[in-house]
């Protein structure tokens, strides 16, 4: 462990988001354990690029946790572990709500026992539903429409309830769009199946897929195809850092969006795409997917306000080039 800096627990930090919050926890200082269960994880980018303790296992094995709770001099919980296709939450709701509701349940309660009083949770834009207006701030309505969105804004429930009752302080991250990758190639997106559309466009420029499938081209948007606020990795890891150290410096419990506050459509995407890696991408135009809402853009100004977030990678062109590098690596 570093001098002064206590050890971090991140759950889930074998994926996506979560081995980006771990390089960053790295190179802030801190000494981090990794708790994953590997089911959607990747065991060498723990290992063997980030270099920390891998514990495989589950956050609703309470023997697990109470052995790693006393075996560890945690300070705090960044819990990024669940499982996250909209799609499938829908075909198998007891999965997510087992998983992502349940699992972290236990893992409260495990840290109650602990006395680790500090949780950095990785909540989601899915909670707000339609949006009845954008930008989204945090006080808008949360009616999701799915139960991935629903399991995640159970957790944000069980957090305030915690908070009431056991002095129990969390900071929960609303995300709009995570994409990109690290800028200097370490990490990247490696989702199996892959649903998202950034790694699916360039997967397409690669040659491992023959097509993109623009979901319904007849969204009131001004090209008809529906439009997101993507975020840089590396910024959303960024905002865990000062997360953590607003609650190690006694903040009290606080709700925040992450969002780059632009919106880029579907189109908008494909076309910086081929632009940035200089090859065709083959279009193909289909319905709508079931769920998607036409425009999700979220306001970050609180973040930047009361965290002074400052996002470093706005632009959909740098946030699809460090994407781009990191596929190339990977599969060329
Ligand atoms: N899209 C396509 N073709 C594809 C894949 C996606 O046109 O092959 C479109 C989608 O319809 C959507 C946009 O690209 O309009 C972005 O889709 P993603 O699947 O990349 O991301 P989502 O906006 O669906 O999902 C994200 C997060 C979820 C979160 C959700 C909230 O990944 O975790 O936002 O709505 F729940």
């Amino acid at each position: 462990m570093s001098p002064g800096k206590p050890s971090i627990l991140v759950t889930g930090g074998a994926g996506y988001i979560g081995s980006h919050a771990v390089l960053a926890l790295k190179r802030a200082g801190y000494d981090v354990v990794v708790l994953d269960n590997l089911v959607y994880g990747h065991r060498d980018l723990v290992e063997k690029v980030l270099q920390v303790e891998l514990i495989v296992g589950d956050t609703g094995d309470r023997g697990l946790l109470d052995h790693l709770f006393a075996t560890h001099n945690i300070a705090a919980v960044m819990h990024f572990s669940a499982y996250a296709y909209v799609g499938e939450s829908v075909a198998d709701p007891a999965k997510y709500y087992h998983n992502n509701v349940l699992g972290t349940l236990t893992l409260l309660e495990a840290m109650l026992a602990a006395s680790i009083k500090k949780f950095v949770f990785s909540s989601t834009c899915a909670t707000y539903g339609i949006p009845e207006v954008v930008p989204i701030t945090e006080d808008h309505p949360q009616n999701p429409i799915n139960p991935y969105g629903a399991t995640k804004l159970m957790v944000e429930r069980i957090l305030s309830d915690f908070d009431a009752a056991y002095d129990f302080k969390s900071v929960r991250f609303r995300y709009f769009n995570a994409a990109g990758a690290d800028p200097n190639g370490k990490l990247g997106e490696d989702h199996n199946p892959e649903t998202h559309l950034i790694p699916l466009v360039l997967l397409t420029a690669l040659g491992k897929r023959e097509s993109i499938s623009i979901f319904g081209t007849d969204y009131p948007t001004p090209d008809g195809t529906c439009i997101r606020d993507y975020i840089h990795v590396s910024d959303l890891a960024d905002a865990h850092i000062l997360g953590l150290e607003y609650l190690l410096n006694g903040g009290s419990s606080e709700v925040f969006n992450l969002g780059n506050g632009n919106g880029f459509s579907v189109r908008e995407v494909i076309e910086t795409a081929s632009h940035v890696t200089g090859r065709d991408i083959k279009i193909l135009e289909c319905d709508r997917r079931p769920g998607d809402p036409p425009v999700l853009i979220g306001s970050s100004d609180k973040a930047r306000k009361i965290l002074n977030w400052q996002p470093q990678y706005s632009s959909i062109k740098e946030i699809v080039s460090h994407a781009w590098q990191w596929h190339q690596k990977r599969h060329e």
